[in-house]
């Protein structure tokens, strides 16, 4: 999709179409307004005559308005002025291009671009236009082998802002929000692929391909060196497998060499039979998305480089597939990290924090300026927050507040949950230093406190996105989250390292 950015006018737009609000009990936008002037009262007494009523998800679209530019105007409903928010603007620009598409035309131009949202201006509203636009035109059709033909997609769109001295920024928020939103679609790519394609093997392929792309450097390490690590903790989720574990390093520099980097693990298990704890049949194929986490970092290090950001990042993607074989893990079997500490693994399940620990070990090496890590950790978390609110557990509140802002910030949203020393003991193991469970209450937090003791020497958070990485049902796919929230967060520290000068 191309995009373009002008100011002003709705009723010059040359374009195929112009899409404009209206509230509910027929309150035109201010956009609208000026059609309607320029019609001289066509939509006021379109509405008068009650064909559009302005509740929100309606539409209408008209042919040759007297006095516009444009061959049409699609009328797009907002819903109640009081009650326009966040999620109400980006409904209605699903609406406006869902309709947009079907309607025909190449390029239309959006004045929804231009509505006030609460606490939000108009760079928010920018990128979230890019992104929600990106997803309603999202479509993963690559293994059918008929596609859906649309007959005249839509290839250009024009964002209105009110003000000429916008324009600047408004270009610099497009070509955040297009970056974003090209990460949130790589990360949907990797992620909705099946098991038998998306291998450990496949994302180290990627990685590689991501590396010749944007001129970063990648290092993999294969099973042998792993071994000569001694990252057993690892490696012992990928001995029921026939596919070889990857241990992925991706670097970003774009900072100078002194900044220290920040560093991003995503959780790339492939897919989770549960391995000998074998998880129940209904739904397991929804495991394919237990590499979530790994799409998103690798996803957030291509759109870093991409708007080349004054940061050095690393994304680390530990992946394996985690299979009941004749070589797998027993429960009860006892391991020995990277970091020394041993592991009775008493469920093969609860392996995302096993190969996680042996990465959260081995960035000691980058001496980071903190690390976040991303995965589809615990099916408590689902419990407790639903699919709403990625949780968030952080051995720094620092760390932990600039992250509920990035999430904010991007509408992608997360929720800390308490990492106190009291849930470490229920990680208590008879044979080995640790147990790799903690029993059935709180299930994410202990799933934490496991890998806390990895996380002594930097500052650390953790995203369990279990909920929110991907929906079920007739809607069953990636979302890209937490592509939104990490860009922010990088965006957020560009701006600091940026204030300080040094850039
Ligand atoms: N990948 C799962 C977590 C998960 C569950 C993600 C549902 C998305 C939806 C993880 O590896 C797992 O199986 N965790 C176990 C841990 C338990 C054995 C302590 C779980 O949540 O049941
Ligand atoms: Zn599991
Ligand atoms: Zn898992």
């Amino acid at each position: 999709m191309e995009f373009n950015i002008k100011s002003g006018s709705p009723e010059k737009q040359r374009s195929a179409c112009v899409v404009v609000g209206v509230f509910e009990s027929r309150k035109l936008s201010l956009p609208a307004e000026l059609i309607d002037n320029a019609a001289e009262g066509y939509l006021a007494e379109l509405l008068r005559r009650g064909d559009m009523e302005g509740k929100a998800g309606n539409t209408l679209l008209l042919h040759k308005v007297p006095g516009i530019e444009a061959d049409r105007v699609l009328l797009v409903g907002l819903g109640k002025e009081k009650e326009f928010r966040e999620k109400e603007y980006r409904a209605a620009i699903a609406t406006a291009v869902r309709t947009l598409n079907e309607t025909g035309g190449f390029d239309g131009t959006l004045t929804l671009t231009e509505l006030p949202v609460k606490k939000r201006d108009f760079a928010w509203r920018i990128r979230q236009a890019v992104i929600v636009i990106q997803e309603t035109l999202y479509r993963f059709d690559q293994l059918k082998s008929k596609k859906d033909e649309v007959r005249r997609p839509l290839r250009k769109l024009t964002l209105c802002v009110e003000r000429r001295n916008e324009l600047a920024a408004a270009e610099q928020a497009l070509q955040e929000g297009q970056a974003i939103a090209g990460g949130m679609n790589l990360m949907k790519n990797l992620a909705n692929l099946p098991g038998n394609i998306c291998t450990p093997t496949y994302l180290a392929d990627q990685a590689r391909e991501l590396a010749r792309e944007h001129e970063l450097s990648v290092d993999i390490l294969g099973r042998t060196e792993m071994e000569q690590l001694g990252m057993h903790s690892l490696l012992a989720v990928a001995r029921g497998s026939h596919q070889p574990p990857q241990f992925i390093v991706l670097k970003y520099l774009g900072g100078t060499a002194d900044d220290k980097p920040i560093v991003l693990v995503g959780k790339g298990v492939t897919f989770d039979t549960g391995g000998i704890s074998l998880k129940p049949a209904p739904d397991m194929d929804e495991m394919k998305y237990d590499m979530s986490g790994a799409a998103s970092v690798l996803a957030t290090v291509k759109a870093a480089a991409q708007l080349k950001l004054p940061l050095n990042v690393i994304a680390v993607v530990p992946t394996v597939e985690n299979m009941p074989g004749g070589a797998a893990t027993r429960p009860g079997d006892i391991v020995t990290s990277l970091s020394g500490q041993t592991i009775e693994i008493l469920n093969t399940d609860a392996e995302g924090r096993l190969i996680l620990c042996d990465a959260l070990t081995y960035v000691e090496r980058f001496d980071p300026a903190c690390v976040v890590d991303v995965a589809t950790l615990t099916g408590a978390c689902v419990i407790a927050l639903g699919h709403v609110v990625s949780g968030l557990l952080a051995n720094d509140d620092g760390l932990a507040r600039e992250l509920l802002d990035a999430g904010n910030a991007s509408w992608d949203r997360a929720w800390q949950m308490p990492l106190l020393e009291d849930y470490q003991e229920l990680l208590q193991s008879n044979f080995a230093d640790m147990g790799n469970i903690g029993g059935r209450a709180a299930g994410t937090i202990t799933a934490a406190c496991f890998l806390s003791r990895f996380t002594k020497k930097y500052d650390w958070a953790h995203l369990d996105i279990a909920g929110t990485a991907n929906k079920s049902g007739k809607d069953k796919g990636s979302t890209g989250r937490p592509v939104p929230l990490l860009m922010h967060f990088l965006l957020a520290r560009a701006e600091k390292s940026a204030l300080a000068g040094r850039h």
